[in-house]
């Protein structure tokens, strides 16, 4: 009860309105629906305009907030532009980076544009719109932000180099910012995201033909394969941690937290093969995989 009591409070802690990058389903959606539940008005930003509008809608219509829908590429070099334009003056006070580009496959079977694109939408944008919010929030002393990266992110893994190391990228920025940010009344993390059952997650899978796209829910996959996560339960762990704490890093699922303390004392190389081997056996459509 008193964490609910203080999880509804977020504008007052952090101030103006959150924006949520990423955010017209899925995770995002998920992300920004506990925040309105904290009592913040939410900007969300897409590049699907309609799918966009009605996510925003919801929102609106669940919690009795105010929702501002903004359409805008984060692979575009001026995108800050088009979401400054979109927020027409509101302020900012939390800051959630969800959107990624997430093209797998093998390094060297991918085109070269790819590989550059998992650059720009998760390292450089990030950096250009963190770099002006955060700016804004040390001004008025509060404000909370949020880099999602993922377990990708933490050893190099099959068919997901250069998305793996943007999302390495995207987890020391978080830590970093943790650390810089608090001393000026600004709480950051990187949020360590891992197999989630979003729409996007499911896409993928269907491109692959896993067990994962054939199974419509965690609950009809064969005993013995862990489930992917739902976003509503990876949000919900975000938020509760939140509201006891902002760590570093906060994990999605505690059971890869646990996991994560184990593996570090590993060698990297078999930590990499723990890892990449399954990945390219999913790949290769050996046997299903977890992402
Ligand atoms: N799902 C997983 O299994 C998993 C695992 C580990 C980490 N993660 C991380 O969790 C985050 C969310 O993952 P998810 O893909 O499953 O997505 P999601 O949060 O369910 O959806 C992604 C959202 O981002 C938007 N988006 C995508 N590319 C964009 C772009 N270039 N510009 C603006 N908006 C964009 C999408 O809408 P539009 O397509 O209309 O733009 C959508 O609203 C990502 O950072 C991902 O790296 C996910």
């Amino acid at each position: 009860l008193e964490l609910d009591l203080m999880s509804q409070d977020y504008k007052s802690i952090y101030g103006g309105w959150a924006l949520v990058i990423g955010a017209s389903e899925g995770l995002g959606e998920a992300m920004a629906r506990d925040l309105a539940q904290r009592g913040m008005n939410v900007a969300m930003v897409a590049r699907g305009e309609a799918k966009l509008r009605g996510a925003a809608d919801r929102v609106a219509s669940a919690f009795g907030v105010e929702t501002l829908p903004i359409a805008a590429d984060l692979a575009d070099p001026n995108v800050l532009d088009v979401i400054r334009g979109g927020l027409g003056g509101r302020e900012i006070g939390f800051l959630i980076y969800n959107c990624a580009a997430e093209f797998g496959g093998e390094f060297l079977d991918q085109a070269l544009d790819r590989h550059l694109t998992n650059i720009q939408v998760n390292c450089v944008a990030p950096t250009v719109v963190l770099h002006h919010f955060a700016g804004e929030m040390t001004q008025r002393g509060r404000g909370g932000i949020v880099a999602v990266s993922s377990l990708a992110g933490v050893q190099g893994l099959y068919a997901w180099v250069t998305y793996g190391a943007s999302k390495a990228y995207e987890m020391i920025l978080g830590e970093g910012l943790w650390y810089e940010l608090q001393h000026q009344g600004v709480n950051a993390t990187a949020f360590m995201v891992g197999s989630t059952y979003t729409p996007n997650f499911q896409r993928n899978q269907v491109e692959r033909n896993t067990l994962f796209a054939k199974s419509r829910t965690p609950d009809d996959l064969p005993s013995g394969i862990e489930p992917p996560q739902d976003p509503v339960d990876a949000s919900a762990h975000l938020f509760a941690q939140i509201d006891r704490e902002w760590l570093p890093q906060i994990y999605a699922n505690p059971n890869d937290a646990e996991a994560a303390l184990r593996y570090a004392a590993l060698p990297r190389a078999d930590r990499i093969r723990m890892m990449s081997d399954p990945m390219r056996r999913s790949w290769k459509g050996e046997e299903p995989g977890l992402a």
